[in-house]
């Protein structure tokens, strides 16, 4: 790869992403492959740490990948593979447990939430979940990482266990940054004072891979005025956020203006912002269905070997400063 900074960021194989997400984070990612060498990581071995069927977590890691080629990650510029496939993770996560205060991984929040949330498997692995995360990010040396502010606190920590290694080691990390991209906040449909959220149910969001009859009939239901108020309802300001984030300014401008003079029909800004998203996710569905399982092992394979090539080299230079023996 060339001699520009590397990238990293992973994504947990959960499930289908909606739009909240991919406005929100994974629209930075493929615009990202331009300035860094990236690597992108659908990340099983964090998805385990709750319960997960074997079987959905195979279906799981193959769709999230085909999201990512869908969306437009290119494995020609970037690293695309499978965590677990890169056993240089788990063996950095060991390092960086001896490196890291218990004190320091008791303060994070969303072991508290998902310990809470998951209350009858409070395991050591969502305890060190971060841990494995600062392995990920430090094992390719990665100076930038795309992430929405829940994962702040855990790059934060990547950032400590990076200068407690260099201390006690000597200098060889560069403190990773947090890359927060500009909040572009959706609400949910059925709930719009509510951010979206598959937790709402299927009304509440519309994932990459609804058909343009879903999408609309969707959006034709979205909660829009339901009060007297002066004030922009939030269902309302939410149609006109999704006109811009789907790149139809001109409907936008034409619906305030209509709006402010008070003859908007929500029905008809409804239909234009149900065509804004379906010209967007059409390709990217279509794209997403497109491939075999096997082609989608093969790019997973085939990204291994690239993300090994890398990680072997690094870790070795860690394992050496450490005075662990070749
Ligand atoms: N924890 C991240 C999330 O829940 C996923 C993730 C795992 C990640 N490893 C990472 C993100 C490394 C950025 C960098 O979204």
């Amino acid at each position: 790869m060339t001699n520009k900074k590397y990238l990293f960021s992973g994504i947990k194989p959960t499930g289908i992403p909606h739009i909240g997400n991919y406005l929100g984070a994974l629209k930075q990612w493929v615009e990202l492959q331009e300035k860094y060498n990236c690597v992108y990581l659908v990340v099983d071995y964090h998805a385990i740490t709750i319960d997960i069927l074997p079987e959905e977590l195979k279906k799981n890691s193959l769709m999230t990948t085909r999201i990512l080629l869908g969306i437009g990650i290119d494995p020609k510029k970037s690293i695309l593979s499978l965590q677990s496939k890169i056993s240089e993770h788990t063996e950095l996560a060991w390092i960086f447990n001896c490196l890291t205060p218990v004190a320091e991984m008791e303060r994070m929040t969303q072991y508290k939430d998902k310990a809470k949330e998951h209350s009858k498997n409070i395991n050591m692995g969502l305890f060190d979940y971060p841990a494995l995360m600062a392995a990920d990010i430090l094992l390719y040396k990665a100076e930038a990482v795309p992430v929405g502010e829940d994962q702040l606190q855990h790059v934060e920590l990547t950032r400590l266990i990076a200068r407690k290694f260099n201390n006690r080691y000597g200098q060889y990390f560069t403190e990773p940054k947090a890359l927060i991209s500009e909040t572009k906040k959706i609400m949910s449909l059925n709930n719009p004072n509510k951010k979206m959220s598959k937790e709402l149910g299927e009304a509440s969001y519309i994932s990459l891979i609804d058909t343009p009859e879903i999408i609309k009939k969707k959006i034709m239901k979205a909660v829009t005025d339901t009060s007297s108020s002066k004030e922009m309802a939030p269902g309302v300001k939410n149609l006109f956020d999704l006109l811009l984030y789907f790149d139809n300014k001109t409907a936008y401008d034409k619906f305030s203006e209509l709006y402010k003079k008070r003859e908007i029909k929500y029905s008809d800004l409804k239909a234009e912002v149900a065509d804004a998203v379906i010209t967007t996710l059409n390709p990217i569905r279509e794209k997403i269905l497109s491939y075999q399982d096997s082609e989608v092992e093969k790019i997973l394979a085939d990204g291994a070997e690239k993300a090994k090539a890398v990680a072997t080299k690094n870790l070795q230079e860690m394992k050496e400063k450490i005075g662990l023996l070749k």
